[in-house]
């Protein structure tokens, strides 16, 4: 579903060919009619803090569930890993490979043969130097005019404004070229409002609104997303969804591992900074509030509409 013009437009993907060309065909087609700029040519990926514990577990096999679905294409996506840790292209890529077990192998081969690894500091020239090098001899191998580069930061909040600084002087898509430069930053934003709002100031300083994305992978989750839909258009829920017949919610977080590679994070940030005002209030807000939340959600769809339309 997705919004235009104030009214709503609902697509219904049918058929038995689910291979990737038709889904980025189906894509292609939706974009066309909802006439959005079309998204070719030559993409960069590059996921600074390769070597971690984010990138490995969620960011590398989100990249990897892209590319399987057709999302990604070979031809046009390139993605580089950059961190301090001294690291082969081979050595990042079995490291990834770890986390993608279960996968079909043919899929698994192609795309870790998009990856590169690039190894350099956060605060200084070289590194940045020589990552954009890699971009750009990738960008001028594809030849087709255009340059699109999205910087994922999966790092620790204190090194992105030395990080985003780097980007900004040595890394900026050409403007001679077709494209665009974004920025993705994880939660958390800060320790506090303060550390908040002067890494708000400090990132504001060197793009613009729109090249800044701030993220909570967890929010996109579609088991989250879909509490919406099983509140809200499910006729046996939506009339006994209510206080009359709900006597208490109890909202229990678990998991079925150890601090398993997050220590240093838990050790600056903590686990209850990491998901109880932003995870489990939004699943609390999700099962509370009444039909404002879906009025909510709908112009958050349109907000990402306009975002994508102008970015
Ligand atoms: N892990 C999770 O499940 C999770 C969940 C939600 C949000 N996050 C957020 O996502 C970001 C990345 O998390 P992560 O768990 O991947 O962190 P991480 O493993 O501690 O750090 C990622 C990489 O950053 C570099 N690094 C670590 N500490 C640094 C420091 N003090 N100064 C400069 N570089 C440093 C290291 O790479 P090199 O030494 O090779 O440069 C490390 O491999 C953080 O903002 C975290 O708060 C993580």
């Amino acid at each position: 579903v997705l919004l235009k013009e104030g009214k709503i437009i609902l697509f219904v993907m049918a058929g038995t060919d689910s291979s990737a060309s038709s889904r980025q065909s189906s894509f292609n087609s939706l974009a066309k009619d909802l006439e959005l700029p079309l998204e070719q040519g030559c993409l960069t990926i590059v996921v600074l803090g390769a070597s971690g514990d984010l990138a490995k577990k969620k960011t590398f096999p989100a990249l990897y569930h892209l590319f399987e679905q057709g999302f990604l294409q070979s031809g046009e996506v390139h993605i580089v890993g950059y961190a301090r840790t001294n690291l082969s292209d081979d050595g990042l890529r079995g490291r990834i490979r770890a986390y993608l077990k279960g996968a079909s192998e043919e899929h698994v081969s192609e795309f870790l043969q998009l990856i590169k690894y690039v190894s350099g500091s956060y605060d200084s020239g070289e590194g940045f130097e020589k990552l954009n090098k890699e971009i750009s001899d990738y960008e001028m191998s594809n030849n087709s005019g255009s340059s699109r580069r999205l910087f994922y930061l999966a790092l620790p909040p204190s090194v992105y404004p030395s990080v985003c600084k780097m980007i900004r002087t040595y890394c900026m898509s050409p403007t001679s070229r077709f494209g665009w430069t974004r920025v993705i930053v994880e939660k958390p934003f800060g320790r506090d409002l303060d550390s908040a709002e002067e890494l708000s100031s400090q990132l504001g300083e060197l793009f613009e609104e729109d090249q800044l994305y701030r993220i909570d992978h967890y929010l996109g989750k579609e088991l989250v997303q879909n509490l919406l839909v099983l509140r809200f258009a499910n006729r046996l829920f939506l009339p006994l969804w209510n206080r009359d017949n709900v006597d208490n919610i109890q909202i229990v977080f678990r998991e079925d591992f150890g601090t398993d590679g997050r220590g240093g994070y838990f050790d600056q940030y903590g686990i209850i900074r990491d998901i109880i005002q932003n995870h489990l209030l939004q699943r609390f807000s999700v099962w509370l509030q009444w039909k404002s939340l879906y009025l909510l959600s709908l112009s958050t769809l349109e907000m990402r509409k306009s975002r994508f339309c102008n970015p």
